[in-house]
């Protein structure tokens, strides 16, 4: 039988007195892609955070295997083997592309050297003495992702990685990502581009009003126009 790598039961997350989640269930599995749906203040973002630990007030079940995250602080939920790269991508502008992978690298070993980011991500290896701040997005956003392979964690988190890329770097995303599962990486995408994630994932979450309203494969929601005009607007 399949089993999750990541299980989130019933998880309800506040700001102040604003009840943002309200009761969100979902599972990655172990090798697989979920993706989290929704338009602008759905809550995706925050279900990101709330995993991560990132949201104080918060209650309900996140899990890790076998091990509970939920009332564990950030750095010790990245430490179980959670890579988290935020919306903002957060490169340090005035550190090098090599001194970006250097800062964020784990001091245990693990899969992923200084040496193999180069192999995976060419262009990166070209940029290595560039500063963040003159990178292009897409080298901005696969700086990011070097940088959380590089935490050697199991599960990598991705907030809108393709947001204000170009249709070539998005494909190119896509393949990279594509080899990460192969690699037996397992992935939870937050995303707005309906075609990338539903031709990344079959384990779609369509979040509305902060709760999961749908949930499926890629194919079935493709047909659901009732879900995609009201939850998506696609
Ligand atoms: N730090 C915060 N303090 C108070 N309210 C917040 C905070 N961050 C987000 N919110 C509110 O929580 C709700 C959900 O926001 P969230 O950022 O999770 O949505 P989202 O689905 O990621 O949206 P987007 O597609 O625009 O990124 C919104 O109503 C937002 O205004
Ligand atoms: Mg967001």
């Amino acid at each position: 039988m399949k089993e999750p790598l990541l299980f989130v039961k019933d998880l309800h997350a506040w700001y102040g007195d604003s009840h943002i989640l309200q009761g969100v269930s979902l599972s990655v599995w172990k090798g697989g892609a979920s993706v989290i749906l929704g338009r602008n203040g759905a809550g995706k973002t925050t279900a990101l955070k709330t995993i991560m630990g990132l949201v104080q007030r918060h209650s309900g079940l996140v899990r890790l295997e076998t091990l509970r995250l939920d009332e564990l602080p950030a750095y010790r939920v990245a430490r179980a083997g959670v890579a988290y790269v935020p919306e903002t991508r957060g490169v340090f502008p005035s550190l090098t592309v090599q001194e970006n992978l250097t800062v964020s690298a784990r001091t245990t070993q693990g899969d992923w050297s200084m040496e193999r980011v180069f192999d995976t991500f060419p262009r990166l290896a070209e940029r290595r003495g560039h500063k963040g701040k003159w990178l292009s997005g897409g080298e901005q956003q696969m700086l990011a992702i070097a940088r959380a392979l590089m935490t050697n964690g199991r599960l990598l988190m991705l907030d809108e990685p393709t947001e204000g890329l170009a249709p070539n770097i998005v494909e190119e995303l896509n393949n990279l990502l594509r080899d990460l599962l192969d690699d037996g990486l397992s992935l939870l995408l937050v995303e707005q581009n309906f075609e990338f994630a539903t031709n990344l994932s079959n384990e779609i979450y369509v979040l509305g009003k902060g709760r999961v309203q749908w949930s499926g494969s890629a194919s079935d929601l493709i047909e659901n126009g009732d879900v995609t005009r009201t939850w998506l607007g696609v």
